[in-house]
C-alpha cells in the first residue's frame, strides 16, 4: 500500500493568503511560522479545501481586495495534480498520465481527520477510545471482557452482600461450650442403666445364695456330726461363694440418671451448637465465593491489559480504561496540550495508512525541545506533518507575513520559482 504525501503546495488569494508557495518537507515536520494574522492557518484552511472537498470551503474563501478569485495547485507523492481555480473553483483533479479525476479519487487516500485534527481532539473520550479500538481491531473482545468483568463485579457484590448478612446470622447464633460435640441418645443411656441392673441383679443373686450357703452351714454344722461329709463339701462351696463375693462391687446408675433427665437440655444446647456451626460454614462458603470472584475480576482485568498490550498501537503507553482513551494512565484531560498532540496525530495516522500527511495547527504550545523530539518522532513514524507556528525562529521551514513567504518574489506569485528564506531547508531534530 502507498503511502501518500504533498510534495508542492501553491495557493493564492485564499483567506490571507496572498500568494504561497510551499515544498514540504517529504517526511517530517514542515514548520510554517509567522507572527499572528499573517496567514499561517489560511494556509493549512487552502490545503483542507484543495484535499477534502467543499466541505471544508473557508466562508470567506477569497481573499478580501482581491479581483482574482482563489486559486490551489497541489502536487502529491504519486503525481496527482489537485487544482481549484475560476469563478466557482472548482475542483480539478489529474493523475500522471493526464487522465482527470475527481473527489472520489482524493478520498481513498485523504483522512478527513487528518486535514481536521481539532475535529478528533473535541470528540468524547468515549469517542476517542472506539476510534483507537477500532485501529487496532480489539473493539468487540475488549467490549465483551468489560461486559463480562462487569457482571462478574455485580455478582460479587449480590455475593458480599449475602456473605455479609450469613455472618452476622451465625455470629447472633448461641454457643455452648459445656455441651458435648453430639447429641446425647436417651436409648443408649438406658441400655447403659440396664446392663448396670442386671449386673447388680446377678450380685444380688449371688449375696443370696451366700446367705443360703450359711444358714445350711449352720444347720448342718448343728448336724455336724451325720453331716461331715456334706459339710466339706458344702464348706468347699462356701469357699468358692465367699471368694467370689469378695470382689464384688456395684456401680452407681446416680449419673445416668441425672444425665436421663438433664436429656432435652443438653440436647438442645447441641442441636444450638450444630446450628451455629452450619451457620459458620455457611458465611464461610460465601466467602470463598467472593474471593473466587475477585480472582475471576482480576483475571478479566488482566486479559483486558493483555488484549491492549498484545496489539499494534499507534503509540505505546495508550490504553483504554472504563471505555476512555489513556496515555501513560492518564485520560484526555489530564494530558498536556503537546501530548493530546502527539496522541492524535498517532492515532488519525492509522485511519487511513494511504494518508501519509497530516495538518497540525498551533504548534506554539511545544518548546523546541519537544518540537524537535516530535519532529523525530514523526519521521520515525514516515509521516510528513504540515505545522503552523507563532515563531520567526529558527525552527521554522518558511516564514508568512502579510499572505506573502518572506524572501519569495512578490510579483508573480504562482509561477514564481520556489523561493523561501535561508531557513527552508530546517527538518526537526537537525537543530
Ligand atoms: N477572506 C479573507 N480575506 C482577507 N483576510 C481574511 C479573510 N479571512 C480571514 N482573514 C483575516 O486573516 C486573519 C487570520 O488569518 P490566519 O488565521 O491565517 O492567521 P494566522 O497567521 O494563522 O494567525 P494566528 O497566529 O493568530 O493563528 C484574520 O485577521 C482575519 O481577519
Ligand atoms: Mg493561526
Amino acid at each position: 500500500m502507498n503511502t501518500i504525501t504533498i510534495n508542492k503546495i501553491e495557493i493564492e488569494n485564499v483567506k490571507r493568503v496572498k500568494a504561497v508557495k510551499v515544498e514540504p518537507t517529504a517526511n517530517g515536520l514542515t514548520v510554517i511560522g509567522g507572527r499572528n494574522r499573517q496567514g499561517k492557518t489560511s494556509v493549512l484552511n487552502a490545503i483542507a479545501w484543495a484535499l477534502g472537498g467543499d466541505r471544508y470551503r473557508p466562508s470567506e474563501a477569497q481573499r478580501e481586495g482581491s479581483v482574482i478569485p482563489p486559486t490551489l495547485h497541489i502536487v502529491m507523492s504519486n503525481g496527482l495534480v489537485v487544482e481549484r481555480k475560476g469563478k466557482n473553483s472548482d475542483l480539478k483533479v489529474t493523475d500522471p498520465s493526464g487522465q482527470k479525476a475527481g473527489q472520489r479519487l482524493l478520498d481513498e487516500f485523504v483522512e478527513q481527520l487528518a486535514l481536521d485534527l481539532p475535529k478528533f481532539m473535541q470528540a468524547t473520550d468515549k469517542e476517542k477510545a472506539d476510534t483507537l479500538l477500532r485501529i487496532i481491531g480489539v473493539g468487540e473482545k475488549l467490549a465483551e471482557l468489560e461486559q463480562q468483568e462487569k457482571s462478574l463485579y455485580e455478582q460479587r457484590r449480590t455475593i458480599g452482600q449475602i456473605g455479609d448478612q450469613k455472618e452476622k446470622f451465625a455470629k447472633e447464633q448461641p454457643y455452648h461450650p459445656d455441651a458435648p460435640k453430639e447429641p446425647v441418645s436417651a436409648s443408649d443411656l438406658i441400655k447403659q442403666q440396664q446392663t448396670i441392673l442386671a449386673k447388680n441383679g446377678e450380685n444380688q443373686r449371688k449375696r443370696e445364695n451366700l446367705q443360703s450357703l450359711q444358714a445350711q452351714y449352720k444347720q448342718i454344722n448343728a448336724q455336724f456330726e451325720e453331716l461331715v461329709a456334706k459339710r466339706a463339701a458344702i464348706a468347699a462351696d462356701l469357699d468358692t461363694a465367699c471368694k467370689s463375693a469378695q470382689d464384688l462391687q456395684d456401680e452407681s446408675t446416680a449419673a445416668l440418671e441425672g444425665n436421663i433427665s438433664q436429656i432435652e437440655e443438653i440436647n438442645r444446647k447441641v442441636r444450638a451448637n450444630l446450628d451455629k456451626g452450619k451457620a459458620e460454614e455457611d458465611a464461610l462458603d460465601y466467602a470463598n465465593q467472593y474471593a473466587s470472584l475477585t480472582t475471576a475480576i482480576d483475571e478479566t482485568r488482566q486479559a483486558k491489559v493483555d488484549l491492549l498490550k498484545g496489539a499494534d498501537l499507534p503509540l505505546p503507553d495508550l490504553s483504554v480504561t472504563d471505555g476512555a482513551l489513556t496515555y501513560r494512565g492518564q485520560r484526555w484531560d489530564n494530558m498536556s496540550g503537546t501530548e493530546q498532540l502527539q496522541v492524535s496525530t498517532a492515532i488519525v495516522r492509522k485511519l487511513n495508512p494511504k494518508c501519509g500527511f497530516v495538518l497540525l495547527d498551533k504548534l506554539e504550545q511545544m518548546d523546541l525541545d519537544t518540537l524537535r523530539e516530535f519532529g523525530a518522532w514523526l519521521e520515525a513514524e514516515g509521516l510528513q506533518a504540515i505545522a503552523t507556528r507563532v515563531s520567526t525562529g529558527e525552527e521554522c521551514t518558511i516564514l508568512i507575513q502579510d499572505g506573502y513567504v518572506v524572501g519569495a518574489e512578490q510579483a508573480e506569485p504562482v509561477t514564481a520559482p520556489a523561493a523561501t528564506n535561508g531557513n527552508s531547508s530546517w527538518k526537526a531534530g537537525e537543530f
